[in-house]
């Protein structure tokens, strides 16, 4: 591919990209002068700006510019079934109609819980909240409530959603926001990922001193990391021997297999915590485990208070069964399918570059690495929430540049997954994109 180039600079990129998206720069502005940076998610942000959306329909969006884009992005891992799928936008709209909001319980809450319990080996019971923050909020509550021990045991780059426990070590080691109080950082140790010794030596130090353990089965945020069996099995051994509880955060990880990675590798945690894709396209979020430590949240059994509004909001749930429902073996192995195929065609294509690109992820996530591999935790990924490498934050913006301009949507980190709409169409699209966004990124060497 070398002898392609083309000698595109970055500010070529960009300039091509403000010139294309006018309308979108002229919404920015207007944005920012309500909105600290123009929105209300750090993550959406990129630069030089970010593209407002008009609308969505399946595996497509369209830009407030009037481009058409596959959307690789799907609000991160969210729209499993892109956008406005009919039968849960259906069962939405008929619950809305039929009230919500009712500050009482309803059949569909029941009814989503009895799918978690049935797909997920680990779930004997399951409370709703409003977002993945929440849920892994309320399960290292449950874990310090059950084993009443004060400290969390975390993976450095772990994302666990923007309670303060979890902010902690997000990046690496340490506070990660001024905004975070000591005292909590002091309750949080990190931990390196896919490292079984580390995680041996830091239980043998501190291990009766953790009330859970919380990681991933992939690393998200991080780069769509998998664990290997060997360490969640690790985790699963040492928690059991400490009398710690192993949590698994599968908001993003759930979609791999119809009962989530922890059916995947035959490891089963105490807790899991869920999101994005339960809760028929509205905010949604859920932890549940064993009963005897869900029992915490029991009214009367219990002593932990899990309150919420709209926890359980009846129009969620009634889009979360179906949404569910529809994501079963067969749709699962086609998504599947798919990410199988761009992780190997596009780090195919890499492997002709001159660039150092490692392709992770895992069923239907990938993330493309500006990073020479292999990549298995933080400190080996090149990209990811701290890209502090001048040439890194340099390829991956470039990256996303050319995969715009081709007319793909994806996270400006690298990160991308599939939605069941989509098809071997726009898999060859995306290939196709990556091929010529490389070659853009390889020319701005
Ligand atoms: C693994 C994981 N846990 C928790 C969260 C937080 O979920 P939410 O954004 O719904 O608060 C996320 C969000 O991306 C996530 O990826």
């Amino acid at each position: 591919m070398s002898s392609q180039k083309t000698n595109v600079t970055l500010s070529d990129l960009e300039k091509r990209y403000r010139e294309t998206n006018a309308e979108s720069y002229s919404l920015f502005e207007e944005a920012i002068s309500v909105l600290p940076g123009g929105d209300t998610r750090s993550v959406t942000y990129t630069q030089p700006f970010p593209t407002f959306i008009e609308s969505a329909s399946g595996c497509r969006m369209t830009t407030e510019d009037g481009d058409e884009v596959i959307d690789f992005l799907n609000n991160y891992t969210q729209a499993v079934h892109g956008h406005s799928p009919e039968p849960v936008v259906d069962a939405v709209v008929e619950r809305f109609k039929k009230g919500n909001g009712l500050g009482s319980p309803t059949r569909d809450i029941t009814e989503l819980a009895t799918r978690l319990v049935d797909r997920f080996p680990s779930v004997d019971s399951v409370r709703f909240a409003n977002s993945g923050t929440e849920a892994t909020m309320n399960a290292t509550r449950a874990a310090i409530a059950y084993t009443e021990r004060d400290h969390i045991l975390k993976v450095k780059g772990g994302y666990h959603g923007t309670h303060d426990a979890v902010e902690v070590g997000i990046t690496g080691d340490g506070r990660e926001h001024p905004g975070i109080p000591s005292s909590v950082e002091e309750r949080v140790t990190t931990v390196r990922y896919n490292d079984p010794d580390a995680l041996k030596e830091v239980f043998e130090a501190h291990g009766s001193e953790f009330a859970c353990f919380i990681v991933e089965p992939f690393l998200g945020a991080a780069g769509m990391i998998p664990a290997t069996t060997e360490y969640l099995q690790t985790a699963r051994d040492l928690t059991e021997e400490h009398d710690s509880l192993l949590v698994f955060d599968e908001v993003m990880s759930a979609r791999v297999s119809v009962g989530g990675a922890q059916e995947k590798r035959g490891v089963i945690p105490d807790l899991t915590t869920f999101g994005k894709i339960i809760g028929g396209g509205l905010p949604v979020g859920a932890f549940g485990g064993r009963e005897d430590v869900m029992n915490v949240y029991h009214p009367e059994e219990g002593n932990v208070g899990h309150s919420g509004t709209f926890n359980g909001n009846p129009a969620t749930m009634a889009g979360g069964v179906v949404m569910l429902d529809l994501l079963d073996e067969d749709a699962i192995r086609e998504i599947n399918q798919h990410g199988d195929r761009i992780r190997e065609e596009v780090q195919g294509i890499a492997d002709d570059t001159d660039l150092p690109v490692t392709v992770t992820g895992e069923g239907s996530v990938f993330h493309i690495h500006f990073a020479e591999g292999p990549v298995t935790d933080f400190e080996s990924a090149g990209s990811g929430l701290e890209a502090t490498d001048d040439s890194g934050p340099n390829h991956s913006l470039a990256f996303y540049l050319g995969m715009r301009d081709r007319g793909i949507f994806m996270a400006p980190r690298g990160m991308g997954n599939i939605s069941t709409p989509m098809t071997d169409e726009e898999i060859d699209s995306f290939v196709r994109a990556a091929e010529g966004a490389l070659r853009d990124v390889e020319a701005i060497e």
